[in-house]
């Protein structure tokens, strides 16, 4: 079996600091193969830099997604193409730096495909990802059994249509970009590990990782407002998902959490 670990949106320091200090413990204690996380956040909650997805790598994570924050760093867009394991999501415009597919060796010698995919539902209107899901898919060699998409998404709706897409073509298809972690977690059909959304890896005293103060300013007067992190209440979402790596199948999936310090 391969055991993939998947870490939802790591937002500025608090959720940097939680996977620097948990990582290597459930690593160790869940014998996880695979450790993949969503860094679309880790740049004070606004995108990622060549410096901290480095970090992020250093601390024990192969492949890092992004979303719709990918393009909020300029000094990123050039580390795309120089750095494989860190992934933007596939259905951007082609002329834009970096992929959103990567192939990586699991610790246990499998190799896994990982993917990176956006909504298009209240967010920008880029290609359509259900149709590049099938392209990434087919470009796949059938050996490579192990696959595992994150799907960057606003809506519920849009992400359990693409588990569904999906089912028996990939082995998980966990969503994220809410930073609230749903309890849908299941094995669907035809095999494939499935959750909405992972949650944030961040503070949680907040609003989606932002100071709740800035945030009920911008509810209560509709004015803009500068975006600050929260800081307090850290917690580490995500899932683990076993896969057999034979047959590309799950066969198990579950969240993890980690509340606090
Ligand atoms: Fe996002």
């Amino acid at each position: 079996m391969t055991n993939i670990l998947f870490i939802g949106d790591i937002f500025a320091s608090t959720g940097r600091g939680m996977v620097a200090r948990h990582l290597p413990e459930i690593v160790a204690l869940e014998n996880i193969h695979l450790t993949i996380a969503n860094g679309e956040n880790a740049a004070g909650g606004f995108g990622i830099t060549p410096q901290l997805a480095d970090e992020i790598f250093g601390f024990g994570v192969q492949v890092i997604t992004t979303g719709n924050h990918a393009w909020d760093k300029r000094e990123c867009y050039e580390y795309y193409d120089r750095q494989q394991r860190l992934l933007r999501p596939a259905n951007y415009p082609a002329e834009l730096p970096g992929s959103g597919l990567v192939k990586v060796k699991a610790s246990n010698g499998v190799e896994c495909a990982v993917m990176n995919l956006q909504g298009r539902s209240h967010m920008v209107p880029i290609d359509c990802p259900f149709k590049k899901a099938d392209t990434l898919i087919a470009s796949l060699a059938p050996h490579t059994k192990v696959r595992f998409v994150d799907f960057h998404a606003e809506l519920t709706s849009e992400k359990v249509a693409m588990g569904w897409h999906l089912d028996g073509r990939v082995s998980a298809m966990v969503g994220t970009h809410t930073h609230v972690p749903t309890a849908d977690t299941r094995i669907l059909p035809k095999g494939t590990a499935y959750q909405t959304d992972a949650g944030m890896t961040g503070p949680y005293s907040g609003v989606i990782g932002v100071d709740k103060d800035i945030v009920l300013q911008k509810f209560l007067k509709q004015i803009p407002v500068k975006m600050q992190a929260a800081q307090n209440n850290p917690e580490l979402h995500g899932v683990i998902v076993e896969v057999d790596e034979a047959t590309g199948k799950a066969t198990a999936i579950r969240r993890v959490e980690v509340i606090g310090s």
